[in-house]
């Protein structure tokens, strides 16, 4: 996710944002820029790479101001490069923006702009929004950059978190927020912005958190925050009302404040899961029923033409994958296959032109699965890319795809990109089935209101967090698991089974729940216990019946099931309930109990949560 930092103050204001940006690091991030107002101009530096990539070069200036911003970009529009770092300015350099959040309609916005005379130098959507505040004073001549701030907002749909400095305006930084954390720092006759705690907490602790429709200016003498009217766009009138908002004490370190005050990056990115969904789904949801890909706009006609879909992949994403057959057989009518990647690059898979391959990747580096990519294009399929990390290898080499934008996972096992992989495949499914007919209206108009509400049913989950972790240390001196699933949920035993596996180091076996019975079952005895999916769906009954075998061999059980459900709890030895979904939405919420099993009995015996042993984040190697 980017980073943003601003100070403005008495003392030099570019080491201070240099060393916030270093703060901001863990975040993750592929370029880095600031720009600063040295009292006569603005100066302003960014690169691709890494923050010492752009301390290298102010080294060789003698640079220092009293107000500056600066970003740490994590791509989301326009690959990693020089001109796509932000910040971003207008078409004098008058004005410069870093940004955070995703503008939904930039694309009409910079044919507007350009049709009005703007021209543009990077692919992001940010630097509209410098072209945007720049028209106030192009019309107006002087007017206070706070309301050409907010008069540019008013046209933007989408998300922000961002910070600007002007000429035409200086000595003060304008801030708003909508969608994306802005966190203002108070100090001693000093100020400052960003993106989250760990940038200013080394300065000061005394900190007030902007919410959404809420701006502010920032001078070195005075702290100005305002509420605008919310509407369709930022600032439905330019009507400001000044707010008096508590200070609040951060009371975290800085490494705390990394993970946002949860222990471990991992839990962090579990409990990031609903926005993660919401992020994927977001601007790609049509009222009508169907999904909009910008991604895969190029290749539309060739993939209505598909005839069998290959999902390729490994581990988490594997098991997204296998979620995502039953997304197309059942939404889309194509036939669709799953290989591990490993595999599928030295089988000899039967592709032909009317074949989409679709590989599933989170770091879009993982060496299988770009070998698989390879060996399919190789083959004559037509790619696409399912991806978090924009302009990663996997990214730039499929013919098409979605990003994720969950931002980045830092801890190893994956939990939010999962929960983003399977928003994006069933997107992709009920494009396909839309636009092959074979979805209805109303099932399409059904399944867009069921995933616009799921994001509110994981956070119902995750609030039953105490409980898992209870059970987590009730079933924490047992070695060996079994996870079952059927159906949806048999990818969701799988990567259940992994994440306790990955983590907590105990054994764990997935297993289709049908298939007990043609062997697992001799595993199960009283020190051998089975986590069961049983969400109240078509195969309810089927799995009622496996847990009464297992029972029958004093097997205990822990069940996940639908809320309501009456039934499972004279079965199960311990049930945790999730809300009631579209069978093919259950996997959403089935995954969110096993996530958090697994990460509180790997924290109960004190293992290394984020980075456990003998596993790297993205395997780049065979
Ligand atoms: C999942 O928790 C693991 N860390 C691992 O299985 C991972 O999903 C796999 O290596 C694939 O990574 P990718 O999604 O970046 O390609």
């Amino acid at each position: 996710m980017c980073g943003i930092v601003g100070y403005i103050g008495k003392k030099n204001a570019l080491p201070i944002v240099i060393d916030g940006l270093k703060a901001l690091e863990y975040r993750g991030y592929d370029s880095a820029g600031v720009a600063l107002w040295d009292g006569v101009k603005i100066r302003f530096e960014k690169t691709a790479g890494r923050v010492s990539a752009l301390e290298s070069r102010l080294s060789r200036k003698s640079w220092s101001g009293k107000s500056a911003i600066a970003h740490t970009r994590w791509a989301t529009h326009g690959k990693p490069s020089d001109r796509n770092a932000h910040p971003h300015a207008d078409c004098q350099s008058g004005i410069f923006v870093v940004h955070n959040g995703i503008i939904e309609n930039y694309a009409e916005l910079r044919e507007a702009l350009i049709r009005e005379g703007h021209s543009f130098l990077s692919e992001t959507d940010t630097e509209i929004l410098a072209h945007l505040f720049e028209r106030p004073f192009l019309s107006a001549g002087q007017i206070f950059l706070e309301d050409a701030v907010l008069e540019g907002l008013r046209h933007v749909n989408g998300t922000f978190g961002l910070a600007v400095i002007s000429k035409h305006d200086p000595e003060k930084i304008v801030v708003a927020r909508r969608g994306s954390p802005i966190i203002l720092g108070i100090g001693d006759g000093e100020y400052l912005v960003a993106s989250d705690a760990s940038a200013v907490v080394g300065i000061t602790k005394n900190v007030i958190y902007l919410h959404d429709n809420e701006a502010a200016v920032l001078t070195p003498s005075k702290m100005e925050i305002f509420s605008t009217l919310g509407g369709s766009a930022f600032g439905g009138n330019l009507s400001k009302k000044t707010l008096q908002k508590p200070i609040d004490k951060i009371d975290w370190d800085i490494s705390e404040a990394q993970k946002s005050g949860h222990p471990h990056f991992m839990r962090k990115e579990i409990f990031e899961g609903p926005s993660a969904l919401e992020n994927v789904l977001l601007g790609r949801l049509l009222e009508e029923g169907s999904a909009k890909l910008g991604g895969i706009v190029a290749v539309r006609d060739r993939l209505l033409q598909a005839k069998k879909i290959i999902i390729s992949a490994c581990g988490t994403s594997y098991y997204a994958g296998l979620v995502g057959k039953y997304y197309f057989e059942e939404l889309a009518k194509i036939p669709a296959s799953v290989e591990y990647a490993s595999e599928f690059r030295y089988s000899n898979p039967v592709i032909d032109p009317d074949t989409v391959a679709i590989f599933v990747s989170q770091s879009g580096e993982t060496a299988d699965t770009l070998e698989a990519l390879r060996e399919a294009k190789k083959r004559g399929a037509l790619t696409l890319g399912v991806v978090n990390v924009v302009g990663s290898t996997i990214a730039r080499e499929s013919d098409a795809g979605i990003y994720n934008h969950a931002g980045p996972e830092i801890g190893v096992a994956s939990t939010k990109a999962f929960i983003s992989q399977l928003g994006a495949l069933v997107l992709l499914a009920l494009f396909l089935g839309r636009e092959r007919g074979a979805v209805s209206d109303v099932l399409g108009q059904k399944l867009v209101m069921e995933l616009k509400a799921l994001p509110a049913k994981m956070k119902k989950v995750l609030a039953g967090d105490a409980g898992v972790k209870k059970l987590a240390e009730k079933y924490s001196k047992y070695k060996n698991f079994l996870y079952l699933g059927r159906k949806y949920n048999f990818p969701v035993a799988l990567e259940g089974a992994l994440k306790l596996k990955e983590i907590s180091y105990r054994h764990a076996e997935g297993y289709a729940s049908g298939e007990m019975k043609h062997g697992p079952i001799a595993l199960i005895d009283e020190n051998f216990p089975t986590v069961a999916l049983a969400p109240k769906d078509p195969v309810y009954e089927k799995i009622l019946s496996n847990i009464q075998e297992i029972k029958a061999r004093n097997g205990r059980v822990l069940a996940v099931a639908t809320e309501g459900d009456e039934k499972i709890g004279k079965l199960a030895d311990d049930v945790i309930f999730i809300p009631q979904t579209l069978e093919m939405l259950t996997p959403i919420l089935s995954v969110i109990p096993l996530q958090l099993f697994a990460y509180h009995t790997a924290a109960l015996l004190g293992l290394d949560v984020d980075k456990p042993r003998n596993l790297a984040k993205s395997v780049t190697v065979e």
